[in-house]
């Protein structure tokens, strides 16, 4: 049987990124097996949280989880913290991590770049503590955007790392799911940096919290180019904002970019833009107008976490005994 689990920050601005790269996608795969999706707060705290708006910020990360179709009947959707053996896990695995392996993770390197106060060990070990949360319950498959292809590649080397050390086949090698369409949606302002919940602009990309006009305006002032929408896909390749443009349409309408073309080629972005407004505000309102819903009533959320964390807890303590028995730790 398919394990299957995924997790977002609760940094705030969950945006298009977040849903068409991974959120749409797990509304998809829940019904191939036994899924988990966390909200990942103790990966949120790699840099730096106000408090209180993070307790929030998890309730409206699984308010979004629940709203865009995550059935909490029959999957386990919890916050990280509230499951100790990740933490204890992480600890585990770093004993089979070599440097090396992280110096080579990009998304530290653009982090801690952008100021030495985020050279930290919490964000350099960023990518063991993901790969504690797939190993912990033995997952089979990851749905994620592209961007984690490389944090994946590297929790499939730390499973094969301690596997090998411990002479056993205790941890199945985990498979990315990078599905659909629109793997990396491109920022609004910039076709050629990701949309992003750090990026200054919120022109750059659209929110899950964004009303219908919000959604126009900030279509309407996407930057684009003067030319029309080309016939193929070569074309639209050579122009970032373009491509972004048609690859959001096409996976907003489960479609694919060539399809698009087939039908847009030669419309000009001031019509295109009015069609990707209606489209999205169409797919994404609904999603709003639940989170909201939802939001109004943060101790049903709770209890929702709540009874997610139980479950996750259950699992976990059972893979983590297990992991300690091979390990050679004590037990009474
Ligand atoms: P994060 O917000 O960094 O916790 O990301 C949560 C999920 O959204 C991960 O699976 C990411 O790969 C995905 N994601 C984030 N930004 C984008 C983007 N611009 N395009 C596609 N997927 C994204
Ligand atoms: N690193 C992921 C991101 O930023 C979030 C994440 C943490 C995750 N743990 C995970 C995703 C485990 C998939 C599986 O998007």
């Amino acid at each position: 049987m398919r394990r299957i689990f995924s997790g977002m920050q609760p940094t705030g601005n969950l945006h298009l990124g977040n849903y068409l790269g991974a959120l749409k996608n797990w509304v998809k795969v829940q019904q191939d097996g036994e899924c988990l999706f966390c909200v990942v707060d103790l990966h949120a705290i790699t840099v730096p949280q106000d408090p209180h708006k993070l307790r929030n910020a998890t309730r409206e990360t699984a308010a979004a989880y629940i709203a865009a179709g995550i059935d909490t009947k029959r999957n386990i959707l919890f916050p990280q913290s509230a499951v100790p053996a990740h933490t204890e896990l992480g600890w585990i695995l770093g004993t089979q991590t070599p440097l090396g392996w992280l110096n080579r993770m990009t998304q530290f390197k653009e982090k801690s770049s952008k100021s030495r106060d985020l050279e930290l060990l919490g964000l350099y070990s960023y990518p063991v503590l993901m790969a504690a949360d797939i190993l912990l319950y033995k997952t089979t498959h990851v749905p994620v955007g592209e961007d984690q292809k490389q944090h994946m590649e590297l929790a499939r080397d730390i499973a094969a790392a301690f596997n090998r050390a411990y002479g056993t086949e205790y941890f199945p090698l985990p498979e990315p799911q990078i599905m659909g369409e629109a793997t990396r949606v491109m920022s609004l302002r910039d076709g050629t940096k990701k949309m992003s919940k750090s990026d200054e602009s919120d022109y750059s990309r659209i929110n899950l919290t964004d009303d219908a006009d919000a959604i126009a305006l900030k279509i309407r002032k996407a930057k684009t180019d003067a030319e029309p929408l080309p016939p193929t896909l070569a074309e639209l390749e050579k122009r970032p904002e373009a491509d972004n443009l048609v690859t959001i349409y096409a996976a907003l309408s489960d479609s694919t970019r060539a399809a698009v073309l087939k039908t847009s080629a030669g419309a000009q972005f001031s019509q295109f833009k009015k069609d990707l407004t209606d489209l999205a505000v169409a797919k994404l309102s609904p999603i709003t107008a639940t989170m909201r819903e939802l939001m109004a009533d943060p101790a049903e959320i709770d209890r929702t976490l709540a009874k997610g964390a139980e479950k996750a807890n259950h699992l976990a303590a059972k893979h983590l005994r297990e992991v300690k028995d091979i390990v050679g730790f004590w037990r009474g």
